[in-house]
């Protein structure tokens, strides 16, 4: 990232070195914030109403007002995007800067919203597949909300990377809920299954792609529930996410899915969403 990288900022959009936001943020302080990554194909901003509605569900569930009308974010977010190739708006916003560290809500604050772009890194070992981990969903309960309180998240991935896994696959009370940075798809005797919303996990809006795509292709789907025996026995894993999109997972816990390999429906689907994708250039 370049130091003349240009961003956000309450209403500035400054170069990245000059975009300082003060110790006493709630941010900072607390994790009292929320996010949102938004992917950006052909210079489009992708299923921006979809993303909008997620944030003010996350911005509702920690009682804090919306700062800025659907007109007003789409001119901040257009005015951080380049031109020329796939990119992903990272936008946050904390309950801002009080006087004193004190845990309630102070009575007047202004919200600290920051957003940056940057560009998609396009998953290099797509064709050959990703190594996992199941773990113990050690998070919270409220985990549908996009809050930038990431460190069960971050120690569970570190975890997985220090095994030579690109993802932690997160398991609570021995269900499926979903990975550290990903929502997890699972081919069960012939069908695909994902965790339903209400199963603690972010509603990922590239997991409602996939949905939308299994419905209009007559692919058989359900969100159902998922034990880890049975995600053990599955045919095919896949990790989705709106910066890596679909990653076929061939091991688990260092046993092989689908003999190691992208299974046969990650081939079709992931042809359906590059199809889905040129179709909105
Ligand atoms: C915990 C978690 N679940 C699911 C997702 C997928 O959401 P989306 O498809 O909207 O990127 C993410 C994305 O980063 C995530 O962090």
């Amino acid at each position: 990232m370049t130091a003349n990288k240009s961003v956000y900022l309450n209403g500035e959009i400054l170069p990245i070195s000059e975009a300082k936001v003060s110790v006493m943020d709630r941010g900072f302080l607390f994790g009292d914030s929320i996010y949102e990554v938004i992917p950006v194909y052909g210079n489009k901003l992708f299923r921006f109403e979809e993303h909008l509605s997620r944030l003010q569900n996350s911005l509702s569930a920690i009682q804090l007002a919306n700062p800025h009308s659907a007109q007003q974010w789409l001119d901040i977010f257009n005015s951080l995007l380049e031109p020329g190739y796939d990119q992903a708006i990272y936008l946050q916003i904390s309950r801002g800067v009080a006087e004193k560290r004190d845990h309630a809500f102070p009575t007047l604050t202004i919200p600290t919203v920051f957003a940056m772009s940057s560009p998609i890194e396009p998953f290099t070992d797509l064709n050959k597949g990703v190594k996992a981990i199941s773990v113990d969903d050690i998070r919270w309960q409220n985990c549908y909300i996009k809050s930038t309180n990431l460190l069960a998240n971050i120690l569970l991935r570190q975890q997985a990377v220090e095994k030579g896994c690109a993802e932690a696959i997160m398991i609570k009370d021995g269900y499926l809920t979903e990975g550290a940075a990903s929502n997890v798809f699972a081919v069960i005797d012939g069908v695909l299954l994902t965790p339903p919303k209400s199963a603690g996990i972010i509603a990922g809006i590239t997991r409602d792609v996939i949905l939308e795509l299994a419905q209009i292709h007559s692919i058989p789907y359900s969100e159902d529930i998922i034990s880890l025996d049975a995600l053990q026995t599955a045919s095919e894993i896949w990790l989705a996410s709106s910066t890596r999109e679909i990653v076929p997972v061939i091991e688990l816990d260092g046993q092989p899915i689908s003999e190691a390999a992208p299974g046969p429906l990650w081939h079709t689907m992931n042809q359906l969403f590059q199809d889905f994708k040129k179709s909105l250039s």
